[in-house]
């Protein structure tokens, strides 16, 4: 007989999507998608976000680009991938083999950079969607100088949100910024499908002995456990302020290591939730996450996500 966990259904609706569960692995610690699938059944995810991908080929920041913290780590990777051509020639047939939804993670220095990208990749059956990445600290050009400003933030949303099509677009937040409902806003208002929230806080780790940053690149991006009760509030602020009224999903993200972390961001306002630091520590820790939820609603006679969202 199946344990009454095991019977429990945890599918989403995710904006135009039904996704199995609402664990996602977040963009940047699962390559190009598949590398996870070694360690578990990755159909049982909900959405696999591929590492940030440019028009042109980048090799990333001089290493050491990662360095471990207290409850955390700096990255500084500065987009490293294959680039567009590449990923269509040699990541797209593997991602056709995959059943679980993939979303594309766009990065770009100028507006039409973030465009081309997605007009090239718009057509392609096996991807799911695109996360739109505005907030990304460890790059000169670009990244997270788009998404501070909600002008900028309106700017690129709709010309990405022009050439993606029928997809889904995922705009993914900065949360080092002044009012990070104002900039919700502005992504909302100009077509985003739903909300990724949060990316990095830019930080710094000193070796005393050679008395400079550990990281090449000076400053990197930190995550991990440190940074989840400030992601967990600034979830149930947008999904207050922004996104509850229009229906608008959140894919809230931000140190989440188990399933009491992921309820967490659920009952902050979460549709869905993304693990990405924790994938290094414990690669199968996602599939961990989705059988305590399951345990966690069993146990709270729970049978749809939707009735986890408590906050007010
Ligand atoms: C090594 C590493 C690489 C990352 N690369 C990307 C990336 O390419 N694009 C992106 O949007 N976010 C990237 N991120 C940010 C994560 O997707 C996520 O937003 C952040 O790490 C917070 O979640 P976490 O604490 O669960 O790691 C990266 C994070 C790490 C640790």
């Amino acid at each position: 007989m199946l344990a009454m966990s095991e019977k429990i259904d945890i599918s989403i609706e995710f904006s135009k999507l039904k996704l199995a569960s609402p664990v996602f692995v977040a963009s940047g610690t699962c390559g190009y998608a598949d590398e996870l699938a070694d360690f578990m059944d990755i159909n049982q995810l909900g959405g696999v976000i591929t590492k940030s991908i440019t028009l042109k080929p980048r090799k990333g920041n001089d290493t050491p680009r990662v360095v471990e913290t207290d409850s955390g780590m700096l990255n500084a990777i500065g987009w490293a991938n294959v680039g567009l051509d590449k990923f269509i020639e040699e990541k797209i047939p593997i991602i056709e083999k995959l059943k679980v939804p993939v979303f594309v993670n766009i990065a770009g220095e100028t507006i039409s950079e973030y465009a081309a990208v997605v007009e090239r990749l718009s057509a392609e059956k096996s991807i799911a969607g695109f996360e739109l990445n505005i907030s990304c600290p460890n790059v000169e050009k670009g990244g997270i100088s788009f998404g501070t400003e909600p002008g900028q933030v309106k700017e690129v949303t709709s010309a990405v949100k022009k050439a993606c099509g029928e997809k889904v677009l995922i705009v993914k937040l900065a949360p080092a910024v002044t009012d990070i409902s104002v900039i919700a806003q502005a992504a909302v208002e100009a077509g985003a499908d739903a909300l990724s929230l949060i990316n990095t806080f830019t930080a710094m780790v000193i070796d005393i002995e050679k008395r400079r940053p550990v990281l090449a690149n000076k400053t990197g991006g930190l995550s991990g456990p440190a940074i989840k009760p400030i992601a967990v509030y600034l979830v149930n602020k947008v999904y207050n302020e922004v996104t509850k009224e229009r229906g608008i999903p959140i894919l809230g993200l931000g140190g989440i290591r188990t399933a009491s972390d992921a309820i967490e961001f659920i009952i902050a306002g979460a549709t869905a939730v993304a693990v990405g630091t924790a994938n290094f520590v414990e690669p199968n820790c996602t599939i961990k996450i989705i059988e305590g939820i399951k345990k966690y609603c069993a146990g709270h006679n729970i049978t749809n996500m939707k009735e986890l969202v408590e906050l007010p």
